[in-house]
This record gives structure tokens, C-alpha cells and sequence, in this order.
């Protein structure tokens, strides 16, 4: 089954661009960019990753975002991504990024998008792998703050697919950025939206109804609202689910406990995802390896995640047909 997952076909909705610096990185360029870190050892980093929930990490993560200076930094943490996704077979990966950890630090919004820009069409034309950027405000930061970042988009737009929230999700609900996201569906934003990972489920109803979104990220809370659960069913409104991450920040107490093999099962749209994967163990291969190991699956279950992303992302439908064809090619050959 481990061959199996490895060169299975996937696609990840779900990952934090800042997410996937690794301490290995983050040394390197604190000593290019002349910042000291406060640990000494990449034993002192990954003893520092031992989350009690979101807010605890999300305190080391902003930290570890400070390395980032120069264009050249954000290209190298995007490719560095990029080679992960070509090491688990990701054919097509939609990211996120947190421009407002950076332009509060004094870092212009142009910087950290070409950097990643860059980096995302080298991927595409040496590695084969499509992207599609999202753009995500910090909920822990006031409306006005998202509606600046909207406006430093519009150079940008060319580059960025779609509108996102992530961030702080206790006290900050969806409707504190009803107007900004209003506003991003009026240009031609597509949104998606952080919902039901630590916070209820009424987020999550919240964020459909007040946001529009395309998709839930996370939403693993959406069992508590049996009414919910049923128009996710029908809607086939999708789920980003991330393992790891979920174990890591105690949103489940363990493997066994998580919910999304259950989901699976109901008929929902849920994917497997890997969220920030230098600081929660794994990328995507791994967080599919956790799943099966906790809830033994078979082959046909195992692919249905890649069918749910492919159907979840926002690829136009010719290349949606030909990543089911090229997936269900593999799963009858393997
Ligand atoms: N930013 C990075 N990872 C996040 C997560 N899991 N939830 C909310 N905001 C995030
Ligand atoms: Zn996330």
C-alpha cells in the first residue's frame, strides 16, 4: 500500500506557502538575510513544534515567516515545495499565502508574489505541475486591513485565482469580512474560507452563506450540524481536510478518532491535504500514508481522494477529465 500511495495522482487544495519552510531553509536564510533565530539547532526547531492548539503554532509559524526578505527567498521556498510535489506525484497544487505576515514586516506585496510567481511557472514548465495561487486575509487583523490587501492586489491580479481566510478562527468568524469578500467576488475572486477547524460549525454555514465560497477549508467540524452535514452531501460542497495538521494542532486526539474516513464514506467531497507541512510531519504522500495506517482502506477508497480534489479544484474541465482518466489509469494498473 505504501507504493500504492506514493505514486498515486494528487492534488492538494490545502497548503500554507509559509507552511512548507523547513528549518533546514529557515537557517539558510536567517544566515543570508543576517537574522538571528531564537534556537541554535535544528534539534531546537522541531523540539519548538509541539502544538496544544492553532494559536500555539501560529505563533512560531508568523515567527519563522521573518527570514523571508528578498524575492529570491520566496522563489526558493516555493520551488523547494514544488520538488516535494513532484517526490509525491502532485500533478496540480492550489496554494496559499499570507501576504499581510509580510507587508507588516515592511516587505512589498510585488516581492512576495513575483517570488512565488516565478517559481510556480518554473514548476509548470520543468516539472509539469499546474498551480493556481490564493490570496488569504488574516483574520486576526480588522476588515479595513483586508480590504489594503485587496487593493495591493490589483497589480497582481494575473497572478492570483482566488480570495481566501485563514489565520485565528476562535472570535474571528466569517462575518467579520463579509464586505471585503463581497467585494473580491465582484472582480472575479473566486473564495474559499478557514472554517470548522477549532471553531463551530456555524462557521462553516456562516462561510458558505456570507463568504460564497467555492469550498471549506478544513470543516472537519461540520459532523456537529446534522443538517449541515446532509446539504454538504448533496451539494458535494467540498472539504479540505488536513490530517496531520488536525492530529498536531488537537483538533482529534489521534489517527483513529479523525472523522474523514467516516466522511468519506457519507458521500462527502473530502480531500486529503497537507496545510503546513514543515511544521505538522508531513507532506502529501505522508498524510495519506497516516490516514490508511489508522483506518485501512481499499485502493478504490484511497483514489477517491484524488477524484474528490480533482472535481474541488479550480481546474478548468478538459484538464479535469484528463487528470480523472490519467487517475483511474493508474488505480486499474496498480
Ligand atoms: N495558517 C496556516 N495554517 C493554518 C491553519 N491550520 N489554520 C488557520 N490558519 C492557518
Ligand atoms: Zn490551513
Amino acid at each position: 500500500m505504501k507504493k500504492f500511495i506514493r505514486c498515486l495522482p494528487k492534488v492538494e487544495l490545502h497548503v500554507h506557502i509559509e507552511g512548507t519552510l523547513e528549518p533546514e531553509l529557515m537557517f539558510k536564510l536567517a544566515k543570508r538575510n543576517h537574522i538571528t533565530l531564537p534556537f541554535n539547532s535544528f534539534a531546537e526547531v522541531r523540539e519548538a513544534y509541539n502544538f496544544n492548539n492553532l494559536q500555539s503554532f501560529l505563533d512560531i509559524y508568523y515567527q519563522g515567516a521573518n527570514v523571508l526578505i528578498h524575492e529570491q527567498d520566496f522563489f526558493d521556498l516555493t520551488w523547494a515545495y514544488l520538488q516535494r510535489c513532484q517526490a509525491d506525484n502532485v500533478l496540480h497544487t492550489e496554494l496559499f499565502f499570507d501576504p499581510q505576515t509580510h507587508t507588516q514586516r515592511g516587505i512589498a506585496f510585488a516581492t512576495v508574489v513575483n517570488g512565488i510567481d516565478r517559481a510556480l511557472k518554473k514548476g509548470v514548465t520543468e516539472l509539469g505541475i499546474s498551480s493556481k495561487l490564493i490570496l488569504c486575509f488574516l483574520r486576526h487583523l480588522d476588515e479595513t486591513a483586508a480590504f489594503a490587501t485587496l487593493a495591493q492586489a490589483q497589480t497582481e491580479k494575473d497572478k492570483i485565482f482566488a480570495i481566501g481566510l485563514d489565520s485565528s478562527e476562535l472570535g474571528h468568524p466569517p462575518e467579520k469580512f463579509t464586505g471585503v469578500f463581497t467585494e473580491a467576488i465582484k472582480q472575479g475572486f473566486l473564495t474559499v474560507a478557514h472554517a470548522g477547524e477549532e471553531g463551530p460549525a456555524s462557521n462553516i454555514s456562516d462561510a458558505l452563506d456570507l463568504l460564497q465560497i467555492s469550498r471549506i477549508d478544513h470543516g472537519v467540524r461540520c459532523t456537529d450540524d446534522p443538517a449541515l452535514l446532509a446539504k454538504l452531501v448533496t451539494q458535494r460542497i467540498p472539504l479540505t481536510v488536513c490530517p496531520l495538521s488536525n492530529i498536531k494542532l488537537k483538533v482529534f486526539a489521534q489517527m483513529a478518532d479523525h472523522n474523514i474516513v467516516v466522511l468519506l464514506r457519507k458521500g462527502l467531497c473530502v480531500t486529503i491535504n497537507s496545510d503546513d507541512p514543515a511544521y505538522f510531519g508531513g507532506y502529501m504522500s505522508d498524510n495519506f500514508l497516516a490516514v490508511s495506517e489508522a483506518h485501512p482502506m481499499s485502493k478504490a477508497e484511497l483514489t477517491q481522494f484524488t477524484f474528490n480534489a480533482i472535481e474541488a479544484s479550480f481546474i478548468a474541465d478538459d484538464e479535469k477529465m484528463r487528470l480523472n482518466r490519467l487517475t483511474q489509469q493508474y488505480l486499474e494498473h496498480n
